[in-house]
């Protein structure tokens, strides 16, 4: 794991300088979802495929920015899923984006995740990191070079923020209500479109619910369980909140059929989730 941890650091630090001094234009061509790629896209993805050629324990990776299962070393035990840069359209407009990164043993699916990080590149860049085996996640800060520890990461029992995805007018009604309801109780709104931010201020600020619901036009959602959604619900449980999808059962419960299959996901403290179960009666 310590190999894997070192590479995931080394690609932090990479992503950043291409974040910071490439061109943000767009590449000519499109990702497995029909997104249309940047170049830092394209950028970000090669950095995590050269430095992990290193890292002989991989077989295989799975990226949002590739269409298909790339095989790195055929005797590797481990599937590295990974968005490279997600959000990555915010970066001209100067907001943070984020790295995800999923390790499976076996077949790519929730039971199978045994550690997962993300990478904050923001006015700091950060990377939070947990395995199966940790009590809580740890949150490190590059700082002259280097990653050092800096705390754990642990969510309070309620928080007092909302960030919720999708286009309202897409909304169902139970989803539109129960979200209402929040703001009624004082919940304060924290949404940049970016999710590792998104997620990564719940966290850091004790509490709230992050939200993606299935919508009229995306049934299914629009986040990807396998570089996306599993590894934050791993990160999540493992700082004392919950991650489920609407019917209430746990996202590390998932089994992709596909490899870029998204899911509706919720992610928050115990208190918030247990009212969102309670909206949607189940
Ligand atoms: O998956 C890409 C992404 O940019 C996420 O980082 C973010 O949470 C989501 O899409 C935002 O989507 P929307 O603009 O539909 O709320």
């Amino acid at each position: 794991m310590q190999s894997i941890f070192e590479a995931i650091k080394d690609c932090a630090k990479a992503i950043d300088i291409a974040i910071k001094n490439e061109d943000l234009g767009f590449a000519k061509s499109s990702n497995a979802s029909g997104e249309d790629q940047l170049k830092l896209d394209v950028k970000s993805d090669r950095i995590v495929e050269e430095r992990f050629k290193e890292v002989d324990v991989i077989k295989n990776l799975i990226s949002e920015e590739k269409e298909d299962i790339l095989e790195l070393h055929p005797q590797g035990i481990y599937t590295l899923c990974y968005d490279p840069l997600d959000g990555s359209s915010l970066a001209d407009v100067n907001l943070s984006v984020g790295s995800i990164f999923g390790i499976y043993k076996g077949t790519p699916e929730g039971k199978n995740l045994i550690a997962s990080a993300y990478v904050v590149y923001g006015p700091r860049v950060e990377i939070g990191f947990v395995t199966q085996e940790d009590v809580r996640p740890a949150l490190f800060r590059l700082s002259e070079g280097k990653f050092k520890k800096i705390s754990s990461i642990e969510l309070k029992t309620k928080g007092k923020l909302c960030a919720p995805g999708g286009t309202q007018q897409h909304w169902s009604s139970i989803h539109k209500g129960f979200i209402d309801s929040l703001f009624a109780n004082g919940y304060r709104l924290r949404y940049s479109g970016g999710m590792v931010p998104d997620l990564h201020q719940i966290l850091l600020k004790g509490g709230g619910l992050f939200s993606y619901p299935g919508t009229t036009d995306k049934p299914q959602g629009k986040l990807r369980q396998l570089f996306e959604v599993l590894p934050f619900a791993l990160i999540y449980e493992k700082a004392g909140g919950e991650a489920i999808n609407d019917k209430g059962e746990r996202l590390l419960a998932l089994k992709p059929k596909h490899i870029h299959d998204t899911t509706p996901c919720f992610f928050g403290s115990k208190s918030e989730i247990e009212a969102l179960k309670s909206a949607y009666g189940v």
